[in-house]
């Protein structure tokens, strides 16, 4: 029997058996562990703790930049990923449309956990919209549809439920990268049922804790938007050298960074946003080796907090 990447995932194997392994990176980190899974609440389906976030991803790159999105996604699939989050928006509506063909061209569509957003108002609009994910991706069945940013969330979500009942899309969700919509956030989680919930968490930004121990409670799966604060976290170690009781187990501080989000109990998988290769590479070794405990979680924040 061939099984697919997805089904050695969904076995509970890991990665790191099975692939071509990368360089190993600085400090001897361990590239050759095997990568570390979470099971989704809803149906314990095991899926690796590091995907990544394309909204940069859009038809309009040059031809070099477009090698880049495809080198960086080639390296993703190949050091173990396959939680590749987009949305119907994203890249002026072509992020979809980049991703689909090139995740095509490499040929491993099938072992790619496809998360999509809708962003419309009214039934017949989201119909549409998510009727496109469907083509653009080149995907008969979509793993995750979200709402997007919780626009018109009851509508799209009672589409939703429908359409999984169908079997066409996995799990459902709702998303949001932003405290203003915390409390619609709260509300809705509180209203509708649903698999997942985006939202955004760093170590630089801790404010949505009351939501993921909210999804926790519930048995819903977290997905993190924004692991690196959109870049601020980098901002600001600077060039701080990692401690070394860090280095023991991270490579990078990128690794610091999400290993820390994705220790939390309540976090299922981060999603963070690149089109480089060599931080596709950085990303999916911090899904490997130790993961901090709560003791080692505080100290990280108060390295961080100190700074
Ligand atoms: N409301 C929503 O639903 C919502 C909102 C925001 C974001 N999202 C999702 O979340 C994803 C992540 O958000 P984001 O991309 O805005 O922010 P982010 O993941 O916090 O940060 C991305 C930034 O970090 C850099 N980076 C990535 N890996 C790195 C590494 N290993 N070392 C150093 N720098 C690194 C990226 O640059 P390079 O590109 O140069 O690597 C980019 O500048 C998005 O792509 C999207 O899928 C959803």
């Amino acid at each position: 029997m061939k099984y697919t990447r997805r089904d050695l995932v969904k076995l509970g194997a890991t990665a790191g058996a099975y692939l071509a392994l990368g360089p190993k990176s600085a400090r001897g980190f361990p590239s050759q562990e095997a990568v570390v899974t979470k099971p989704i609440p809803f149906s314990g389906e095991e899926i690796p703790i590091i995907g990544i976030g394309t909204r940069s991803y859009n038809t309009g790159a040059s031809a070099e930049v477009m090698e880049q999105f495809r080198g960086t996604l080639k390296t993703f699939v190949d050091m173990g990923g396959t939680v590749i989050d987009t949305a119907a928006g994203y890249g002026r509506s072509t992020s979809e449309t980049v991703l689909g063909n090139l995740i095509a061209e490499q040929g491993t569509g099938d072992d790619v956990f496809w998360a999509t957003k809708v962003d419309r108002e009214g039934r017949a609009e989201g119909v549409a919209r998510m009727e496109g994910s469907f083509e653009k991706l080149h995907q008969e069945q979509v793993d995750l549809m979200q709402v997007h940013n919780l626009r018109d969330t009851s509508t799209q979500l009672g589409t939703m439920r429908e359409w999984q009942q169908d079997g066409r899309i996995r799990y459902i969700g709702v998303t949001s990268s932003s405290a203003r919509a915390y409390d619609a956030m709260v509300a809705t989680i509180q209203a509708e049922p649903m698999d997942f919930v985006q939202i955004n968490y760093s170590i630089a930004d801790r404010s949505s804790e009351h939501i993921l121990r909210m999804c926790g409670e519930k048995g819903i799966a977290t997905m993190i938007n924004l692991p690196y604060g959109r870049g601020r976290t980098f901002e600001r170690v600077g060039d701080t050298a990692l401690p070394d009781w860090a280095a023991e187990f991270c490579g990078s501080w990128g690794n610091f960074f999400l290993k820390y989000v994705v220790s939390h109990p309540a976090i299922t998988v981060a999603i963070p946003g690149t089109t480089k290769p060599h931080h596709a590479e950085d990303n999916m070794n911090a899904a490997r080796g130790w993961m901090p405990d709560a003791a080692m979680r505080t100290r990280m924040e108060a390295f961080f907090d100190a700074l």
